[in-house]
């Protein structure tokens, strides 16, 4: 997949030793078919040097605004009209600081200040640093400014010690721009996910639960806030980090059982378009016990008498109202172990749904890949193997059709 074919990205290194990871980033970036012109300050060049980035990107590397290669000689005019978008990687305090007063001393913070194009930066730099309140008076000013911050995030420092203020490591910064390219079909719209499986206690140590990792919701949390829409996220008990990048822009409630998930949901009548992908149990134990059900030895060594009674239908419930006066858009997920299509459309007829999505099987619980088959009143159509994220960045595109 080239996620990037064409973009055109000039990625701008400042001074910091995360400079390092940079030379992984212009490769991966190429790699996805995105054209990468390097300019680099002085600082940066004690860190890595022209010649590698050089090497990597198969393009000079400007340094200084007054670099005679560029037949006008300017530099930071000629190389901001360039680019589709400049990313700034590693981006120290100093620069944030420079660019969000509007300074303008060297080539990268001129190019700042004479770009017609988005901004990208990727924060680097120790967490005293960080933790500054002027730096973090710049971050908001950049942000208020429309610049795209991914990171920092933290953990261990090239310096010894431990805190915010590590740069995302390369491929985490490639994942950032591909979804700062995706389109924007989902802006102003808001979004409701269910996602992973819920938990149906037995007694205070047991349960039933459904085999779900959460990995296709949260993909599709992902590609929805990608897409720029406002994202609500519940969620049954998984194991899964909001992406980091993300941390913060999606809202996210954990949940435990299918009455949890219904009452968050219903407590959320604010939403274009709800998309069920939780697997929610459809019994829950009628006689919970209280305390732990206790094994007998011996010939009265019976198994205990449970009783299910039906949860909601949470998925059917959302279709049947309105919000806002207008009906949500309602997707609806299935996992089946046989007669797939006939199993997929009967569902979407009987919960009156527009579109269920079906997962064609061998197994795909827990996996990074899958294979759908998206059904609709007008028929059927299959997506074909690929990643999650992937996956669900093109059903997010066709759902933006259908509002
Ligand atoms: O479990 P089943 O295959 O019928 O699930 C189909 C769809 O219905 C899924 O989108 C699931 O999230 C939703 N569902 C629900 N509430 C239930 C059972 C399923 O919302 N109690």
């Amino acid at each position: 997949m080239h996620s990037l074919q064409g973009k055109k990205i000039l990625l701008a290194m400042s001074g910091g030793i995360a400079a390092f990871k940079v030379a992984e980033l212009a490769r991966s970036l190429i790699q996805e078919g995105a054209e990468v012109q390097v300019a680099m300050s002085e600082a940066a060049t004690q860190f890595m040097t022209p010649v590698t980035m050089q090497a990597l990107t198969g393009k000079p590397v400007y340094v200084s605004q007054w670099d005679a290669r560029i037949p006008n000689n300017m530099a930071h005019i000629e190389l901001s009209r360039q680019a589709d978008v400049i990313l700034i990687a590693p981006a120290s305090a100093d620069l944030m600081a420079k660019i969000s007063l509007g300074l303008a001393d060297d080539l990268i913070s001129t190019i700042c200040l004479a770009k017609e194009c988005p901004l990208i930066v990727v924060p680097a730099m120790n967490k005293q640093m960080w933790d500054h309140p002027a730096t973090q008076r710049n971050i908001a000013q950049l942000e208020k400014d429309s610049v795209t911050v991914l990171g920092p995030t933290s953990g261990s420092q090239a310096c010894g010690e431990n805190g915010m203020g590590r740069m995302l490591e390369a491929h985490q910064i490639l994942e950032g721009v591909i979804s700062f390219f995706q389109a924007k079909v989902l802006k102003g719209k808001k979004v409701l996910i269910t996602a992973g499986p819920t938990y149906e206690a037995i007694d205070p140590v047991r349960g039933m639960t459904n085999k779900s990792s959460g990995k296709m919701g949260f993909a599709l949390a992902q590609a929805a806030l990608e897409a720029g829409a406002e994202v609500h996220l519940i969620v049954g008990p998984c194991h899964l980090d909001t992406p980091l990048e993300f941390t913060g822009k999606i809202r996210r409630t954990d949940i435990t059982s299918a009455e949890e998930m219904h009452s968050a949901v219903m407590n959320d009548l604010n939403f274009d378009v709800f998309l069920s992908v939780a697997a929610v149990a459809d019994w829950r134990i009628k006689n919970i016990s209280t305390q732990k059900i206790k094994k007998v030895a011996g010939d009265s060594d019976l198994p205990p008498k449970l009783e299910f009674e039906l949860n909601p239908d949470i998925l059917a419930s959302v279709a049947k109202l309105s919000v806002n006066n207008k009906k949500p858009y309602c997707v609806g997920f299935a996992a089946e172990t046989n007669d797939l299509e006939r199993h997929a459309a009967e569902k979407r007829f009987n919960k009156n749904i527009p579109m269920l999505v079906a997962n064609i099987g061998p197994e795909t619980f827990g996996l990074d890949e899958n294979e759908l088959l998206v059904v609709e009143e007008k028929g059927n159509q299959r997506f074909a193997r690929s990643n999650k994220l992937d996956l669900s960045r093109q059903l997010i595109s066709l759902i933006s059709t259908k509002i």
